[in-house]
């Protein structure tokens, strides 16, 4: 009890206050998203994503190097394809030459020791932006989950090594884990989206990808409810059976009960999404001198580690990264 107790005496100075630190951020937690394009020429910047450009492929190896040169371990594609290129049921998602099988190409010939994370979902190539193929309204799952299982292998043959199911479709982890293995791809890493919310917090990337004003209705039928706790746990429990190697939390920051909840219950690499509303608000209060944007950013980054994430992805990644070398 207080006075022999008192919790400020390991606060009073900054050797003490590391001594007594719980948790590190190092940009090894980190996962640089990039938004890749293939009409950008080199870059142009997303309205919504202040300091995010969508990127050629020849800026993307420049974005590779540095990433390696950061200490970053891994990025994250997102493609903004040309709308010609869109359809209904997203069959440029299936082109073996397509932007992102490019991509991936492009950063391992960039450099080689940084991982390649691709979403498997549908959403950047279909017309309606939904991330399945549709029956009437009403985004069908087994048909989806053949279209994901092709996207899948088609990505881990172009090099990429994680394949991250972002669609949440019920049972495309086994489908596409068998897929892979039958194809030889063994160590083929699967992250899967297993806590995605639908959520109103994944504005500006719609933007990003061009799938804004295509999206037709909501996701509410295949995402989360934002109301729901426990659900998570069957989630991940399901696609930790049907081969996931890690799992993520969608979006990060409002959904860190989530994070703490699933590395409390399942010894598997969680990880958070540090989704583009998270980030375009601490950029958009930056901006306006109400807040400290890096003191933000690291704190923000921290809280996610804090609630025992093994990794964030983030569009803040480079950034963070010079801050946290110095
Ligand atoms: C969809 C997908 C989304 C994001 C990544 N993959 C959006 C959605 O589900 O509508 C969001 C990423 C972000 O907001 O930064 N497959």
């Amino acid at each position: 009890m207080y006075p022999s107790t008192r919790l400020r005496r390991t606060r009073q100075a900054d050797w003490s206050r590391r001594l007594v630190q719980e948790k590190t951020l190092q940009t090894s937690d980190l996962v640089w998203s990039v938004v890749v394009s293939d009409t950008a020429d080199p870059r142009e910047p997303v309205a919504a994503l202040p300091g995010v450009d969508r990127l050629s492929l020849k800026a993307l190896a420049e974005a590779a190097k540095e990433a390696e040169a950061l200490g970053i371990p891994a990025m994250a594609i997102f493609p903004h394809i040309d709308p010609s290129k869109k359809d209904e049921t997203g069959s440029e998602a299936l082109n073996a030459d397509g932007l992102v099988p490019q991509a991936i190409k492009t950063i391992k010939d960039a450099a080689p020791n940084v991982g390649v994370i691709c979403d498997v979902a549908l959403d950047p190539f279909t017309t309606h932006g939904h991330d399945g193929v549709l029956d009437g309204d009403y985004v069908a799952n087994d048909a989806t989950v053949e279209s994901l299982i092709e996207q899948a292998l088609i990505q881990a043959e172009a090099g990429c090594d994680v394949v991250a199911p972002s669609d949440m479709m019920d049972g495309r982890i086994g489908a596409i884990r068998d897929a892979l293995e039958g194809a030889g791809h063994h160590n083929t890493m699967i992250l899967s989206y297993a806590a995605k919310y639908a959520s109103g917090f994944y504005g500006p990337y719609r933007d990003a990808i061009g799938s804004a004003t295509a999206l037709k209705g909501d996701k509410k039928t295949y995402q989360m409810d934002p109301a729901n706790a426990e659900e998570c746990l069957r989630e991940v429990e399901l696609d930790i059976q049907e081969g996931a190697d890690m799992v993520m939390v969608k979006p990060g920051l409002p959904y860190l009960d989530i994070v703490k909840t699933l590395t409390d219950t399942f010894p598997v690499p969680v990880l958070a999404f540090q989704v583009s509303g998270e980030y375009a608000m601490v950029q958009a209060a930056a901006a306006n001198g109400w807040i400290d944007g890096d003191r933000v950013m690291l704190e923000s980054l921290m809280s996610f580690k804090r609630a025992g994430a093994a990794a964030v992805i983030t569009y803040f990644a480079p950034r963070a990264a010079k801050a946290l070398n110095g």
